[in-house]
């Protein structure tokens, strides 16, 4: 098998495969935050993050939303295709938390009238930043790329806010990110997980994502390990 390491995310290894249109996405147990400024690592994550990434894509294809996903391989590897990625992080948000709350002054919790979509530029040296349409353009994005990317973050919120909601949990927000494969054609790449998403308990209040490991709260790789229990039950 011709594995090659394409490249060493912070949170998961890309190999190339036989297939060079297929790549192999390996989660690790490492974990990020505030521009890896902060690390850690715990038990179960890599299986964590590479399960519900699988389970999520699968039920968004059967919902006519077209992704990178084609197969899970064991625990904490995934078979997808091998894409052009957009500099895009697309975040939908449902409730306000993290910068949202900084960038408008609203409370952590407060439920949004309807799903805002932000746009962002993924660049680590930048730390990420909020872009708008004059920006992205810029820097070369196309506006018919970006309507993709807003029309693409609301159709998975409203795929996967129901479908969460049914397990338990409420989805505050998420991000995404967008690829293009080689017939020209936009999807949704890279992952869904607690790492990219802000699941709470619906009747508890209680966080299950990654702001357990941000914010220091302790029981972390519980969240985790109760997030992929909700929802391959
Ligand atoms: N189908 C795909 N084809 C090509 N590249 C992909 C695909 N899906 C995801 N990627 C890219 O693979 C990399 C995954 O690495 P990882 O998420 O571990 O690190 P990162 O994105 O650099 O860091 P972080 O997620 O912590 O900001 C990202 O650069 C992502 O954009
Ligand atoms: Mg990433």
């Amino acid at each position: 098998m011709s594995e090659e390491l394409l490249y060493e995310g912070k949170a998961k290894k890309v190999f190339t495969t036989d297939d060079g249109s297929v790549l192999l996405h390996r989660y690790k147990d490492d974990a990020t935050a505030y521009n890896a400024k902060k690390r850690g690592s715990w038990e179960g994550k890599g299986r964590t993050n590479a399960t519900m990434s699988a389970a999520v894509f699968a039920y968004l294809e059967s919902q006519g939303v077209p992704t990178h996903f084609v197969e899970q391989v064991d625990d904490v590897s995934i078979k997808t295709k091998r894409l052009e990625m957009l500099p895009v992080e697309v975040v939908v948000r449902n409730v306000a938390a993290g910068s949202l709350s900084r960038l408008l002054g609203f409370e952590e919790g407060r439920k949004l009238k309807s799903p805002i979509v932000e746009l962002c530029y993924k660049d680590d040296d930048l730390d990420d930043p909020l872009l708008n349409w004059y920006h992205f353009r810029e820097l070369g994005v196309a506006d018919e790329d970006l309507a993709f990317c807003e029309e693409l973050g609301l159709k998975v919120n409203a795929v996967l806010a129901p479908y969460f909601d049914e397990k338990g949990v409420t989805l505050v927000d998420f991000k995404i990110e967008v690829g293009r494969d080689e017939s020209g054609q936009l999807m949704l790449a890279d992952e869904i997980s607690p790492d990219t998403c802000r699941f709470w308990d619906k009747e508890t209040g209680e966080k299950l994502d990654k702001d357990r490991f941000r914010r220091d709260m302790g029981g972390v790789e519980e969240a985790y390990a109760e997030m992929l229990k909700r929802v391959t039950d």
